[in-house]
């Protein structure tokens, strides 16, 4: 098969890549590993920022989530007894939507067939070659049997365990990486959220977050260390932690109910250099990893698509290689100012095992400063409602 782009993953990152192409009418092939059920078995965070509604909407797209997205104005930081508002909307002028992301890949998906978008479910032993040439080549096999897709590009959205990454030698690559000494133990249950915003809270037993999908849907979390099991957090217990890490307020609002997804997820904040390596382009999850405080790797996805869209259009509608050339540089700049929103915000949420007195203490003094300080408050803001692209 012969195609101007191949992108390798069907994750938000990928279908959104190849369904703005398409509306270019750049013709491309999407090959994933996994069967569409597995994908949309994945819960992930949900909170959208402009960039990724903005998509949505440019492609007609955003139905469902102009319908069911809840549109929020802001969000609250909360430690002990205090609790600080961030009011995005006031500081910004925008505001973020709570949308769960797997909801984006549902929409993503379910519109390919009607988009003429193609997308190999069920490619195994997916593979590059001749990336640094002009005419590289994905080969993978369906049903045992092998397969060749020729492009011009290869985009490689296959997070963060794909192959596309690896492919670049390791001669020109650079990592970045953090791992932090917990997990986030996430309940997501049939049940109305216990306040309109969400509640990051630091508290002396743990980080909590209280979020939503919807208004009869909740989702909450609380981290754990990396040696908990989930078969040892009854419904109850969490529950219960919840109740306690949220302080009394939220806890009075809190409804509960059975869990109907239950799970523990490592942080780590991860970046690879570069992001292209001759025709090959890294989006999303394959080129970068940030811990879930603040719900921006769905987001960095959409600007890395929105950045590596643009080159191809400019590649093939007017034959301009300057943005294929400077993708990397552009993205990383975005990419790092959200791995640094997100290392911050989870420093300042969180109690570290390794942490004494005077990091504690700092804790304290920066969120007193953010309360008491608009300039603080509007700094967080800006980045929580998304950095411009
Ligand atoms: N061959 C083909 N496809 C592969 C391979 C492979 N060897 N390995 C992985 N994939 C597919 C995965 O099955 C998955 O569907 O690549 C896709 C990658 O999707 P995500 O992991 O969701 O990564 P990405 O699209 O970059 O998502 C970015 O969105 O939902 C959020 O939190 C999520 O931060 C993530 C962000
Ligand atoms: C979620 O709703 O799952 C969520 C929200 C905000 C975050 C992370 C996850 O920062």
């Amino acid at each position: 098969m012969k195609t101007q782009v191949a992108i390798i993953g069907a994750g938000p990152a990928g279908l959104l890549l190849g369904h703005l192409l398409k509306a270019e009418g750049i013709d491309c092939v999407v090959v994933e590993r996994q069967q569409p059920d597995y994908i949309l078995g994945r819960i992930r965070a949900g909170v959208l920022e402009q960039i990724t509604v903005g998509l949505m909407a440019r492609l007609g797209l955003d139905g469902r989530l102009k319908a069911e997205g809840l549109v929020e104005e802001g969000f609250n930081l909360a430690d002990g007894e205090r609790l600080i508002r961030i009011d995005v909307a006031n500081l910004t002028g925008k505001t973020v939507v709570v949308y769960g992301q797997t909801e984006i890949t549902k929409d993503l998906m379910d519109a390919a067939p009607e988009r003429g978008l193609p997308v190999i479910y069920g490619a195994e032993d997916v593979a590059l070659f001749d990336i640094e040439s002009d005419a590289p080549y994905v080969t993978y096999a369906v049903n045992g049997e092998a397969q060749r897709i020729d492009a011009r590009f290869v985009i490689g959205c296959d997070g963060f365990h794909g192959p596309s990454r690896k492919a670049i030698p390791a001669s020109v690559a650079r990592e970045y990486e953090r791992v932090y000494p917990f997990g986030w133990l996430g309940i997501l249950a049939d049940v109305p959220p216990c306040n309109p915003e969400l509640i990051y809270a630091n508290h002396e037993r743990g980080f909590a977050l209280a979020s939503m999908r919807s208004h009869t849907r909740s989702r909450y979390y609380v981290d754990v260390a990396l040696t908990e099991k989930v078969e040892d957090w009854s419904d109850e217990r969490i529950w219960d932690e919840l109740a306690v890490r949220l302080g009394p307020e939220a806890a009075a609002g809190m409804t509960r109910g059975p869990s109907i997804e239950k799970s523990i997820a490592p942080l780590r904040s991860y970046v690879f250099e570069p992001m292209r390596h001759g025709s090959l382009m890294l989006c999303g999850d394959s080129a970068h990893i940030v811990p879930p405080t603040g719900a921006k790797g769905l987001n960095l996805a959409a600007s890395d698509v929105h950045y590596a869209a643009e080159a191809l259009v400019a590649y093939f509608k007017r034959s301009d290689n300057d943005a294929v050339i400077g993708y990397s540089a552009k993205a990383l700049a975005r990419v790092w100012k959200s791995e640094r929103f997100s290392w911050v915000l989870t420093k300042l949420m969180h109690r570290f095992p390794e942490d004494g007195p005077f990091e504690r203490a700092m804790q304290v003094a920066e969120l007193d400063y953010i309360s008491s300080s608009v300039a603080a408050q509007t700094s967080i803001a800006e980045n929580y409602v998304g950095l411009p692209v």
